[in-house]
């Protein structure tokens, strides 16, 4: 898919089909998604992809008082972990990743979102989650991170392209030369 039409596409599916999302397809996602770049390369995250059954007892983990109700028609998960700080030494200076980390997780919730919709696979990212819930359905100790979590599946037949709204440009950029 041309790049801008792939941009235009992705947008947050709130209504899903009964269609399954295909494991294969959702290890070829991670995949893609790991070539995201990210502070020192630290790569401070680990996805998991949850499908099938496991799936249908996933969404409760995003609908902690009533928040995203349509989750429930999600057929798959990519539950972002985010794990610890690292630092590397360049010569005299000793540089971490700590501060970045938000923004790495951040990307990659991006390069997930678009390269399922590149693979026809429809999706959201959220943001409103029981961190707790997920550490105990992915059996992890409760100090676990889990910033973002992106809901997936195939959009419900005849659920519409929403044209974007976005800032006016003039207002988003400004151009320096
Ligand atoms: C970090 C982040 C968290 C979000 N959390 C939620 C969420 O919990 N529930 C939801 O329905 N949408 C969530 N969204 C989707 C945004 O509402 C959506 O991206 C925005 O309105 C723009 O619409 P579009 O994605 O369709 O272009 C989240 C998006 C981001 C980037």
């Amino acid at each position: 898919m041309e790049l801008k039409e792939l941009f235009l596409k992705r947008q947050s599916t709130r209504e899903y089909s009964d269609r399954p999302v295909e494991t294969d397809k959702l290890k070829k996602i991670c995949e893609l998604a790991q070539l995201a770049p990210s502070a020192i390369n630290a790569q401070p995250y680990k996805m998991y992809a949850i499908a099938g059954g496991k799936a249908k007892s996933f969404a409760k983990n995003i609908q902690k008082d009533g928040a995203n109700e349509w989750a429930s028609g999600c057929t798959a998960f990519i539950v972002i972990e985010q794990l610890e700080a690292r630092s590397v030494t360049r010569g005299e200076r000793v540089i971490t990743n700590a501060e970045f980390i938000p923004n790495d997780v951040g990307i990659l919730a991006a390069y997930i979102a678009l390269a399922a919709e590149d693979m026809g696979v429809q999706n959201c990212i959220v943001g409103l989650r029981d961190e707790k819930g997920i550490a105990e359905f992915l059996g992890l100790p409760e100090t676990a991170r889990f910033p973002l979590v992106i809901a997936l599946g195939y959009a419900a037949e005849g659920y519409p392209v929403r044209e974007k709204r976005r800032r006016d440009f003039e207002k988003a950029v400004t151009v320096l030369e």
